[in-house]
């Protein structure tokens, strides 16, 4: 026999979900509520060039207290945390290899003793080696899951503890629509986002019983930066590359209005609803037709 407490949750969950689609419906017409980031001390990896350095520039710009940008290539990191200085927010810069696991505990006790607490903890970094599985070596393999899932992993264990206690805090991945959709050429980059995506989602999920600390996933499509450079698409007039000036402000809009998932631009999720209806050659041919099927092969971007 059902309990009365039991059979009261089976009549409510509908109604739920039915509120959930609603208000989610609402949000996308009535403007929300933005959280500010005044006390806001914003840590982005990779934050040197790229989308990184948008994202940078974008929370500076909507009011982050200090913004600090971890990378490897220190002249890059330098440039963009002047430019940022002039603006009139704090910015600081440290050298990090985020797929060095010691480095990343190290940088991150320098950080919180010259800095202090990082409150929004932007996992931006990513390499991609670019080539089939035959194709490449096992270094380079490896080395993609070390930047683009593990570093995600040294980060979160090096920040989120002292959100937690803060009961403040924010994590954001930039990933990309690639862990959702793969393409051939790009084995190690498309088997590293999917697997943190997967990181992502279980730790949103996780999060649900924390107060004040929230998670945003970003799924953009090709962005015009150094990271697939000599990529072709078959269409470009029709899936032209995103700006990262605009992944970078819909990534900060989406952590002030506490965005779980954010798909740029939107009509990527049509992608999604397709692969999980479509036959498999039927979603064969939509790759062939689209290019995607070819579209590394003219692939040269840098690591
Ligand atoms: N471009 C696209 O088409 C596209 C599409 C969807 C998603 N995304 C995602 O957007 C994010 C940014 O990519 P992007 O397009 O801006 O690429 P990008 O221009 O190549 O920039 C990559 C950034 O990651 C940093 N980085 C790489 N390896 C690192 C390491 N081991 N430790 C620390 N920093 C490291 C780089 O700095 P250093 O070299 O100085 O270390 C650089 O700042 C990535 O997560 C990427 O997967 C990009």
């Amino acid at each position: 026999m059902m309990d009365t407490k039991l059979l009261g949750c089976v009549v409510l969950f509908p109604i739920q979900i039915l509120f959930c689609i609603l208000k989610a419906t609402v949000r996308l017409l009535v403007p929300l509520k933005r959280k500010d980031l005044v006390a806001d001390v914003v840590l982005i990896t990779g934050g040197g060039r790229g989308i990184g350095r948008h994202l940078a520039k974008e929370f500076a710009k909507q009011g982050a207290r200090k913004v600090i940008l971890w990378g490897r290539t220190e002249k890059c990191l330098r440039e963009t945390c002047e430019e940022i200085a002039m603006t009139g927010t704090e910015c600081h810069y440290f050298v990090c290899d985020v797929g060095n696991r010691e480095e990343v505990y190290q940088q991150a006790k320098v950080v919180r003793e010259k800095v202090g607490d990082v409150t929004i903890l932007v996992n931006n970094a990513a390499v991609v080696h670019g080539k089939t599985l035959m194709k490449s070596d096992d270094d380079a393999l490896l080395k993609t899951q070390h930047i683009n899932t593990l570093g995600q992993f040294w980060t979160m264990k090096a920040f989120l503890p002292r959100m937690l206690e803060l009961c403040h805090g924010h994590v954001v991945c930039i990933n990309s629509i690639l862990s959702l959709s793969s393409i051939p050429g790009a084995i190690d980059y498309c088997t590293s986002k999917a697997s943190a995506y997967a990181f992502m989602e279980s730790l949103t999920l996780g999060l649900l019983d924390c107060p004040g600390v929230d998670c945003t996933t970003v799924l953009p499509f090709h962005t015009d930066t150094e990271m697939f450079q000599g990529m072709r698409v078959r269409f470009p007039h029709l899936f032209p590359p995103l700006h990262p000036e605009v992944v970078a402000q819909r990534t900060v809009d989406a952590v002030r209005t506490n965005t779980a998932f954010v798909v740029l631009p939107w009509t990527m999720h049509l992608l999604v609803i397709l692969k999980s209806l479509l036959p498999q050659c039927a979603l064969e041919e939509i790759h062939k037709f689209a290019g995607s099927y070819t579209c590394m092969n003219t692939f040269k971007g840098r690591t």
